[in-house]
């Protein structure tokens, strides 16, 4: 059975996600930004190994984070899911941290970043997960941390996956997804579709079934299959400047002194 670590596993499409997968059995480790929505994922998943508690806002809390789930359990994860997200609609979508950036930026951008660096390497999958917004994503990353929008840190998404398996992609598999537009407290209740559908392809993948869990790393993916992204995530030097943004704002390096292929 697998191991799997995802965060933002309090509600929607992680949540969702990891309720399949504890049911099939997988070890699945949760991750809420606090003690209450902690205990409100567990109730949800009551199968599930853990649940980890990290506010993705803070620069710490998020190194906190990644050794608390380094302490965990005697073997890496198998498929680690950088799934926590926060959109426009969130009251702390124009928000900036104690940190001095934006909340967009430290959520969807550099958590993803400081987690991949700081948690040990998983054994078979990673996936950053995006969405259709960040084919509207500003490739240029002027003034970046202090960007409130969420069609960059979804391009930054895929830049991140896109970086990191120029690195990795040749021993697991680094993808970046797009879900679809599903009900859930950032898709808003008009949104055409529900979780089930990204929940289980997601599920599916995490644990190398279905459809798409044979595509190769670097690949940019629907629930339909592969997809061509934002041209501007696969531009190597923009991706190199994106990681030195964030080693730079967070003090934290990447887990290899190569540069990437
Ligand atoms: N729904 C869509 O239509 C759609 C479309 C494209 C892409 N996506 C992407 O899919 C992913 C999941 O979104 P969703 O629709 O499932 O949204 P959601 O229901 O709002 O869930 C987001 C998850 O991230 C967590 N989170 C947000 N801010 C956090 C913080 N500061 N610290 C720790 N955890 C935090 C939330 O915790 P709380 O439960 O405490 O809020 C929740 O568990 C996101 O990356 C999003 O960009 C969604």
């Amino acid at each position: 059975m697998a191991r799997i670590f995802i965060t933002g596993s309090s509600d929607g499409i992680g949540l969702a996600t990891a309720r399949i997968l504890a049911d099939r059995g997988h070890a699945v480790v949760l991750h809420a930004r606090n003690s209450d929505r902690a205990a409100s994922a567990h109730k949800a998943v009551p199968k599930a190994e853990a649940v980890l508690v990290a506010d993705l806002r803070s620069i710490t809390a998020t190194k906190k984070l990644a050794e608390d789930a380094n302490a965990l359990g005697n073997r890496p994860f198998d498929t680690i899911i950088h799934n926590a997200g926060i959109g426009y609609g969130a009251t702390s979508s124009r928000e900036i941290t104690a940190d001095n950036i934006s909340a967009v930026f430290a959520v969807n951008t550099l958590a993803p970043y400081i987690l991949t660096c700081l948690i040990h390497k998983p054994t078979s999958r990673l996936l950053y997960m995006s969405s259709d917004s960040h084919y509207g994503g500003d490739e240029t990353l002027r003034n970046v941390t202090m960007s409130h929008s969420y069609s960059d840190s979804k391009l930054h998404d895929v830049m991140l996956a896109n970086f990191f398996s120029r690195r990795w992609g040749k021993s697991i598999r680094v993808v970046s997804m797009h879900p679809g537009w599903v009900r859930t407290k950032m898709g808003g209740m008009m949104a055409p579709g529900g979780v089930d559908e990204p929940s289980q392809a997601l599920a599916d993948w995490a644990v190398g079934q279905g459809s798409l869990a044979d595509l190769k790393s670097g690949a940019f993916f629907t629930t339909q299959g592969q997809e061509s992204a934002h041209a501007g995530a696969n531009n190597v030097k923009k991706q190199e400047e994106l990681i030195d943004i964030c080693k730079e704002v967070s003090g934290v390096s990447c887990p290899f002194t190569n540069p990437p292929l």
